[in-house]
């Protein structure tokens, strides 16, 4: 595929100086290979220094560089310019999160979302002398979850995080469900009450939006659906050993 160029419309807002955000076209000859990344790093070099946005690892391992492009949220140092296979590429911030300037937006409230729901192993005090011994087949059930790399991407396309800024949302209620799921935790009835409400597992929507963009194949969807299932579980036990003692 030969050298190329390209139209890249990139949404541009300072809040010190702009009333409202707004489109600036910039023009750039791209080698194929070359990501959205290498691309707005080039026009911040070449022609533009003010074009602010985030990035750290350049290999989609750190997630800081998740942002609208194309009309689709993606990391911008996974997403080849050429594969696009537009010859104009919009680039605009990650949706459901306010904008600090241009495609940088401010993931304050998103990690302390992670923050709130104890993502860090609760086990009994006088743990193993040694290691914890985890076989595979209980171990399964987390991995996935520890894959995130706190992107946001699943927020950018949760219909319940745009419509509720106090819902968890999806990256949260996946690092809550890493843990429950993990044998090794022993804290499952305080972690099932931390998200037994609509800001947490019952306001999902259910449509699978997270999964889908995740770059790291985390399912925030399923765990959510699990976690509810455990909530039903641990009432229905509750329920009956009431019955129980009156009986
Ligand atoms: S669950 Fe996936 S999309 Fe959401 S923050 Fe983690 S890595 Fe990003
Ligand atoms: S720069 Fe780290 S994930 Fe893209």
């Amino acid at each position: 595929m030969p050298n190329q160029t390209f139209t890249f419309e990139i949404q541009r807002f300072d809040p010190a100086s702009d009333a409202g955000p707004h489109v600036q076209a910039y023009t750039l000859d791209v080698l194929p290979g070359a990501t959205v990344l290498e691309a707005l790093l080039r026009i911040q070099a070449e022609q533009d220094g003010s074009l602010a946005f985030r990035y750290a690892c350049r290999g989609a391992v750190c997630g800081s560089c998740a942002m609208t492009i194309d009309g689709q949220t993606r990391l911008a140092c996974r997403t080849q310019v050429h594969a696009l296979e537009t010859g104009t590429i919009t680039v605009a911030p990650l949706a459901n999160l306010p904008v600090v300037k241009d495609l940088l937006v401010d993931v304050d409230s998103f990690l302390d979302k992670t923050a709130a729901v104890q993502p860090w192993l609760q086990a009994a005090e006088a743990g193993p002398e040694k290691e914890y011994l985890v076989p595979p087949k209980d171990w399964h059930e987390a991995e996935a979850y520890t894959n995130c790399i706190l992107c946001a991407s699943c927020q950018a396309v949760c219909p319940a995080a745009g419509r509720d800024p106090a819902y968890l949302g999806p990256a949260a209620l996946a690092q809550h469900y890493r843990f429950l799921a993990d044998v090794r935790d022993e804290a499952d009835e305080q972690r099932l009450r931390l998200v037994d409400s609509e800001q947490g597992v019952w306001g999902c929507d259910m449509v699978w939006n997270c999964v889908e963009v995740c770059p790291r194949g985390v399912p925030p969807t399923r765990g959510i659906g699990k976690t509810r299932a455990r909530i039903r579980r641990a009432q229905r036990e509750r329920e009956r050993e009431r019955e129980e003692e009156e009986t």
